[in-house]
């Protein structure tokens, strides 16, 4: 896959193939040429095509992260914590890169942004799908985040599916009760499908686990591949503001929301808050 061939008439035993009777195996498993002709810039500006790209691209790995939290938490469910970790820590890697595709669009100018903003209409991030299965998985629910998408059959109805599922964190707590953890009993059978609330009991079980580490040292590997997770999605969060804020100022929404303002209040929440305030106790 990743030799280039010699020029015709120079092919040696040692040259990849060159004859496919069809398409190449390459393209059979990739589908590079669907992936590849996915763009359709809708401005003449030639800086739109890196815009649209880099929303591909996250949306891909958004679909790879839903993936790898949707094994971490049926192997939660199985009190499997190897199998859940090495799929958080898949996420992690997957997370920096994720942030890392902020590059291309961090120095945007008012200007530039501008240039195929109107060309956008009330298109806007707001109405990823795939996104919103990502926060789903984090616990933070809301069945009104299904309204968009009412119009598009498969996307809304694995977005009602995710909404009812556990969320990664519903697993752990569940998990953390099965090994004699005092998680309440309103917590593990709280409303899937409602946002996670922090809860001062949950509180009170991290800090012991991280105070009593050598008893419960698989749940404190646990507890910080979760905390890395939280920490890379806040970073999402607050590279995407910055890159907004750098673009648009404080003028409102493509979406429809105040822009600046709104997503300020979306990044300050905080990812599995317990993992976070239970450490001032410890
Ligand atoms: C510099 C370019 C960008 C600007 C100026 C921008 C601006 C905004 C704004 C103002 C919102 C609030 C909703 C609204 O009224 O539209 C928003 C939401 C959002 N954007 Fe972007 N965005 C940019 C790039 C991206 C990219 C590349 C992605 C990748 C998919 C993305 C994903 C999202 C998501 C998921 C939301 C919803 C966040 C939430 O629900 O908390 N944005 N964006």
């Amino acid at each position: 896959m990743t030799h280039t061939p010699e020029a015709p008439g120079s092919e040696g035993s040692d040259t990849p193939n060159l004859d496919f009777a069809g398409t190449t195996p390459y393209e059979d498993y990739v589908q590079a040429d669907v992936l590849t002709h996915l763009q359709h810039p809708l401005s003449d500006d030639p800086g739109e095509m890196v815009f649209l790209v880099t929303t591909q691209v996250m949306e891909l790995w958004f679909t790879v992260i839903v993936h790898e939290w949707e094994t971490a938490a049926g192997a939660l469910r199985q009190d499997d914590i190897p199998v859940a970790l090495d799929a958080l820590r898949r996420s992690t890697r997957e997370l920096e890169a994720l942030n890392a595709s902020w590059k291309p669009l961090a120095n945007l100018t008012p200007a530039q942004f501008n240039s195929y903003r109107s060309a956008l209409g009330d298109g806007s991030g707001f109405q990823s799908a795939m996104y919103r299965r990502l926060e789903f998985l984090l616990g933070d629910k809301s069945a009104s985040m299904l309204v968009p998408h009412r119009g598009a059959p498969r996307v809304h109805a694995e977005l009602e599916k995710a909404l009812h599922e556990p969320s990664v964190y519903d697993e752990v707590l569940r998990l953390l009760a099965r090994r004699g953890l005092p998680v309440p009993r309103e917590v593990l059978e709280r409303d899937l499908s409602t946002k996670y609330e922090p809860s001062p009991e949950v509180e009170a079980v991290w800090t012991q686990v991280y105070t009593q580490g050598d008893h419960h040292s698989e749940l404190v590997v646990l507890g910080e591949a979760l905390t890395d997770v939280g920490e890379l999605v806040w970073r999402w969060r607050n590279d995407h503001l910055v890159a907004t804020r750098r673009a648009m100022g404080s003028k409102v929404g493509t979406g429809g929301s105040a822009g600046v303002a709104w997503l300020e209040k979306r990044a300050r929440k905080n990812v599995f808050p317990e993992l976070w305030t239970a450490r001032s106790h410890v």
